[in-house]
């Protein structure tokens, strides 16, 4: 059986971070795989994520099964995270899932389940795993454009233009916030004319809001998508709580559904359990436990909130700092762009050789796609980091 398959082919971003461990030198820097870093190059267990955890370990008094759905008040709390005070609860499915690739893949097979034939429009570029994700439950994938290499910014008339030809057996994939790999994000503007494109054309909008709170505040990055989910019959959302709760490896995550009614939303969560129970039956509980111990207390949720703020300032200072570098010692403007992207990533326009340049002569790990994440910098590597670019750029 085995000697039939291929060769595996690497994850163009987890194989990055085997390649940095294994790389020797001492001044190398991992921008690869989108993970927060604090100054002294660490990814931190947030403050309210430990006192949590002291809280749940403490109170905790069984390990015996949650339930197909995980965590009930999770689901409700994150939900209230994304949708705040949008008035869609009545119509909402959400359940727990093993991480945000969890809540895409359980997304794609109730698609596939629920509308066989479904294609699935994501923009160009979007996050690596879309596509195969997509692909794996069976569904059509199709791009949209949506980067404009020349300026780094959306190009919105050619987003426009595909998208016109999306109809209502199609499915829209969004980034919510901090668009992954670009970091180039649509406009408030844009998701009010997607969602009168979606109702007039009836194609199914789909977020994946996985890094809200990193863009321009937790309330802020989520406006978009709470005007569309107030205005669109049915939407498809993932969230996850690997970056703005740092819980990684906790894989918590988030399926959400807004259907046209609450039959309809019931109908479509109890599929879901379905399809849970025959891939990973429960998703693990403890980052659930975590987040919902901080979401229940007002005091942890502040500082939570607080600690999150100061990441995505963090964030705005690095991407400064780092054009300030390439400003002033090298007299460039040519990567100012860096400042005007949200979140995590950028794009830097560099081929894929170009990318191999960097992490062969600096130790520089990039994605191929020319995604650096700009999480994984640390202020003391700005003059080495800008310096590398320069010379990969020439
Ligand atoms: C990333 O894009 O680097 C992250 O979302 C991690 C992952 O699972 O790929």
């Amino acid at each position: 059986m085995f000697s039939q398959l291929p060769e595996p082919t690497l994850d163009p971003i987890l194989s990055l971070s085997v390649a940095f461990k294994n790389d020797p030198r001492t001044e190398k820097v991992d921008l690869g795989i989108g993970v927060y870093r604090n100054s002294e190059g660490q990814t931190p267990i947030m403050k309210a994520v430990a006192q949590a955890q002291t809280i749940v370990t403490s109170e905790q008094t069984t390990k015996a099964y949650v339930g197909l759905a995980g965590c009930e008040e999770f689901n409700q709390s994150i939900a209230k995270v994304v949708f705040g005070e949008t008035p869609v609860y009545d119509r909402l499915a959400v359940i727990q899932t093993p991480g945000a690739s969890g809540a895409l893949r359980m997304l794609g097979d109730l698609m596939a389940v629920a509308q066989p034939g479904t294609t699935v429009w994501l923009s160009n570029p979007s996050y690596v795993n879309h596509k195969p994700v997509m692909e794996a439950a069976g569904l059509q994938v199709k791009y949209y454009r949506y980067f404009d290499t020349d300026t780094k910014q959306v190009n919105r008339d050619a987003m426009f233009a595909d998208l016109r030809n999306a109809g209502p057996k199609d499915v829209v994939l969004l980034h919510g916030c901090c668009h992954n790999p670009t970091g180039a994000d649509i406009a408030l503007e844009d998701w009010q004319l997607i969602t009168e494109m979606s109702v007039a054309q009836g194609f199914t909008p789909f977020v994946d809001i996985a890094y809200q709170g990193f863009g321009d505040g937790l309330e802020s990055d989520a406006y978009g998508l709470r005007y569309m989910a107030e205005r669109v019959e049915e939407m498809l959302l993932t969230t996850s709580c690997s970056k703005n709760f740092g819980l990684y490896r906790e894989r918590t995550g988030a399926a959400v559904l807004i259907a046209k009614n609450a039959a309809e939303a019931a109908n479509a969560r109890g599929k879901m359990l379905t399809l849970a129970r025959s891939t990973y039956t429960m998703p693990p509980d403890h980052g659930a436990a975590l987040v919902k111990t901080i979401l229940a207390d007002n005091h942890l949720t502040q500082v939570w909130k607080t600690e999150l703020a100061e990441m995505q300032q963090r964030l705005v200072s690095l991407r400064e700092g780092l054009c300030k570098q390439l400003n002033t010692v090298h007299s460039s403007d040519k990567f100012d762009f860096i400042i005007g992207h949200k979140g995590m990533f950028t794009v830097l326009g560099f081929t894929a050789e170009q990318m191999q340049k960097l992490r062969d002569d600096f130790g520089i790990y990039g994605v191929n796609d020319g995604r650096i994440n700009i999480a994984g910098l640390s202020e003391s590597q700005l003059p080495y980091v800008a310096n590398a670019l320069i010379t990969v750029s020439q």
